[in-house]
């Protein structure tokens, strides 16, 4: 049997290896060379005999943070990672410890009553509008699921159809309008909504994908007052760019269309006033989504929706089964407006890091970042070798490696040969995206560990490795 001393024992050890962790975090590489081995070691048949709580948790604390990725640390630049800033961290492990089910009131007021305060402060801090309701979610996937779930019941009901209960049958195609830079998220989501991934059409005035103004009027006008769903993108990932909201605010309003933005990182550019204009619009449109887990700095896994008429989330999400409280008791459930009915409290981590921060901590956090990623377009633009390859508007920067005397045609080949190596050598991370057909580097920064010498260190390395690339292409 388990003894209840084992669980304070399992909490000071990993307590006590965990503040090791974080004292060598800055300092560890971001992936150890034997990342590999390390992950191998965990690997067996189910023991019949357990090892015992202490014997399983150190072999863990043994391998695991080398078989792990630096991600929580300053130099990992791939995806859209952030970090986990000190409140957010030390509030998540108060999660597991106290082991809330955030589903509803009755299992865990403090749960509940953190998500309602931190939606409303959510709410605040992206200009949104207070009267909007709102719902953490695992990340940006899912908020996109919830947002458009709203869009899908509105949608419904413009035919006269309760799609919740009579499902899409016998409805004709949902038309899904947005720019190239919708997320393969957004694209999911509608698939899992069962709205399906052709609804979608895009409309790209360039092979990087921005919007078309004039194609998309132009479609929604062909629709001749039939309802459709846009998809507006606050920060697409391969330079950090935005869809033009206010305008399609406006599309959406003059043929009485749906507006979801997805702002998975780029809703934070309304936190200072210096990127706020790039998302101007958002407060217009009908759902808007970000993450926690990104630019906010909570711990993995964090998303937030918003929906401008909150009576639609619970149409889709309430579920009704006589253990259950009655689909409309008052008290906060958030289980009834959202996919997932047991959820883990994630709203300890929001609501801790927001209220140890504050506003101006944020503010302060995205105009460093926005600091940073100018710092590296400055460093790429002087590098010889560095071609950089899109304005700046946040917090990406999109280059590729450029040295004298390689040929166009093989230049993509070496950038995604490159590419591998970086994430071999493991001293920073950053990954490879395709940018108007060609095959570039796009570091994000959004980790509030980042610091002037890791953006420096980051060009050294992508032109140290990429010398000795080139040097064996030639
Ligand atoms: C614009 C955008 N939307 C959605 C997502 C999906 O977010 P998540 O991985 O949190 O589900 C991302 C992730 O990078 C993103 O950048």
């Amino acid at each position: 049997m388990i003894e209840p001393r084992e669980a304070e024992q399992a909490v000071a050890l990993v307590a006590e290896r965990a503040r090791e962790y974080l004292a060598e975090l800055e300092e560890r590489p971001v992936r150890s060379p034997t990342a590999e081995e390390s992950a191998a070691r965990f690997a067996g048949p189910l023991p019949e005999e357990g090892d015992g709580t202490l014997s399983a948790l150190t072999t863990l604390l043994e391998y695991g943070p080398d078989a792990a990725i630096a991600s929580g640390g300053p130099r990992f630049f791939h995806f859209v990672v952030g970090g986990a800033t000190p409140a957010a961290l030390g509030a998540d492990m108060l999660a597991s410890t106290l082991d809330q089910m955030a589903g509803g009131w009755v299992a865990s007021p403090l749960a509940a009553e953190l998500e309602v305060v931190s939606l409303e402060w959510l709410q605040e801090l992206f200009g949104l509008p207070a009267s909007w309701g709102g719902v953490l979610t695992t990340g940006a996937t899912m908020a996109n699921f919830v947002g458009l779930a709203a869009a899908r019941s509105w949608w419904g009901e413009q035919h006269g159809r309760d799609v919740n209960e009579e499902g899409l049958a016998g409805l004709p195609p949902a038309p899904v309008f947005s720019s190239g830079y919708i997320h393969a998220s957004a694209i999911k989501a509608l698939a899992m909504l069962g709205v399906g991934r052709e609804a979608v059409r895009t409309f790209s005035r360039d092979t990087v994908g921005r919007l078309d103004e004039d194609a998309l009027e132009a479609a929604l006008r062909a629709l001749d007052g039939a309802p459709a769903i846009l998809v507006g993108n606050a920060g697409e990932v391969n330079a950090g760019d935005f869809d033009p909201l206010a305008r399609m605010a406006d599309l959406a309003d003059e043929h009485g269309a749906w507006l979801h933005v997805d702002g998975a990182f780029g809703l934070f550019a309304r936190v200072t006033p210096r990127t706020a204009h790039l998302a101007e619009g958002v407060e217009r449109a009908h759902s808007a989504i970000s993450d926690g887990h990104k630019w906010l700095n909570v711990p993995y896994d964090c998303g937030f929706a918003f929906v401008r008429d909150a009576s639609l989330l619970a149409k889709t999400f309430t579920p009704t089964a006589a253990y259950l409280p009655p689909p409309d008791d008052a008290r906060p459930n958030f289980g009834f407006l959202g996919p997932e009915m047991s959820r883990r409290g994630r709203a300890l981590a929001v609501w801790a890091t927001l209220r140890a921060y504050g506003r101006s901590g944020y503010r302060e956090l995205v105009e460093h970042h926005l600091d940073l990623a100018q710092r590296l377009a400055a460093r790429v633009d002087e590098a010889p070798d560095l071609e950089r390859l899109a304005d700046v508007p946040l917090n990406i920067v999109c280059f590729r490696y450029r040295p004298d005397g390689v040929s166009e045609a093989d230049l993509d080949e070496l950038n995604s040969r490159l590419g591998d190596d970086l994430l071999t050598d493991g001293r920073v991370y950053v990954g490879t995206t395709l940018y108007g057909g060609t095959i570039a580097f796009r570091p994000a920064i959004v980790n509030w560990r980042t610091r002037e010498g890791d953006i420096d260190l980051l060009v050294d390395v992508v032109r140290e490795l990429g010398a000795r690339l080139a040097v064996r292409t030639k």
